[in-house]
């Protein structure tokens, strides 16, 4: 009974201290990664919502230019469940320009919601959630050799983000990935995938994006990354969203019970007063549907206001000339002469 207990404790206490356990929601969830991972209270922390109206915008920022995502090598691709999130590998030979340093591909994993609420992403933009987000991570290859280096440090990595947003058709090039999620349901699985063209996974413009400095949004939090968040979302179909909302357990297959793999989004972080850049001009010109249809009901109204005005002044001035003819016709029958 007491080297029972002993042993439980020992458990209890390694699984508490084990670096890799945390989650999104309750006691191990985000309020409290801090308390295991430091960083995770930092300043320059990611996801942020982005706001349009405080972008600043630099023409001088070059579209993203991605080398070797058409064809990533002959080498398999691994895709994994590892319990937060679905996670492949890219080939090193696919590499990202157009960014201050030239960095490598490391891997691609998503983040998601559920049918019980809209949300997914992880970045909002003027507060608007998307469905789910696609991350591809990547690191300084200029001055890191791998990626466990380089995560420690400002300049080591860049990650590209991805909204997904629902369309009406499926989008080929996800079902790679999304018709392979029943082979990998429970966390710890495995498989691999022959290479396809990891470029359409990405937004067709790659010129419009948002950029600016935060950190991993998953523990250990680290404030090495690079953020560009494409303007453009990507469609994916329903019946895909769904896939990768219910395919996946966090848990491993053989521990019970099953616990869903989703809802794994960090809520946005404090901007502090970072500065949020943008490729093109996103700020004034570009009106949210929320002002649209606050613009349109604004003028709308103030058509309203004035036929309304002008609808009264019409009558009075009527009824004033109905008014005054009555008067004329009472003045002028008074001394109308009679007959005889
Ligand atoms: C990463 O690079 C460092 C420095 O060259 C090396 O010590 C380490 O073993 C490498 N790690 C991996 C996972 O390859
Ligand atoms: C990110 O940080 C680096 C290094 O401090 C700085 O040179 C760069 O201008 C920053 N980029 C943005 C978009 O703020």
């Amino acid at each position: 009974m007491l080297w029972a207990s002993l042993l439980l404790q020992g458990f209890s206490f390694s699984w508490a201290a084990s670096s890799s356990h945390w989650t999104y929601e309750g006691a191990h969830g985000q309020a409290h990664w801090l308390d295991t991972y430091p960083d995770c209270g930092w300043k320059a922390q990611s996801p942020i919502n982005i706001q349009t109206e405080a972008v600043h915008y630099d023409p001088s920022l070059p579209p993203v230019e991605p080398e070797g995502y058409r064809s990533p090598g002959s080498e398999a691709l691994t895709l994994k469940n590892n319990g937060h999130t679905v996670q492949m590998s890219l080939p090193q030979t696919m590499r990202l320009h157009g960014l201050p340093r030239v960095y490598s591909a490391v891997q691609l994993h998503f983040h998601w919601g559920s049918t019980r609420h809209t949300g997914g992403s992880e970045h909002r933009v003027d507060g608007q959630v998307f469905p789910a987000e696609l991350h591809i991570v990547h690191f300084n290859s200029e001055k890191y050799a791998n990626l466990s280096e380089a995560k420690h440090h400002a300049d080591g990595l860049a990650v590209l983000g991805i909204f997904l947003e629902v369309g009406n058709v499926e989008n080929p090039a996800y079902s790679h990935i999304f018709d392979h999620l029943e082979d990998i349901e429970h966390a710890e699985q495995e498989i691999v995938l022959s290479p396809f063209n990891v470029r359409d996974l990405l937004p067709a413009h790659l010129g419009h994006y948002f950029r600016y400095n935060g950190s991993l949004t998953t523990p250990p939090c680290y404030q090495s990354v690079l953020w560009t968040v494409f303007h453009q979302a990507v469609p994916i179909s329903a019946a895909q969203l769904e896939k990768l909302q219910k395919s996946l357990y966090a848990t491993e297959a053989d521990k019970s019970p099953s616990l869903p793999l989703m809802d794994n989004f960090r809520m946005p972080q404090d901007l502090n007063r970072r500065l949020v850049l943008s490729s093109f001009p996103a700020g004034p010109s570009g009106y949210s549907a929320g002002k649209v249809v606050a613009i349109l009901f604004g003028v709308l109204l103030g058509c309203l206001s004035l036929f309304f005005a002008g609808w009264i002044v019409a009558k009075r001035i009527r009824e004033k000339s109905i008014m005054d003819q009555k008067g004329v016709v009472f003045k002028s029958s008074s001394p109308r002469p009679t007959a005889d």
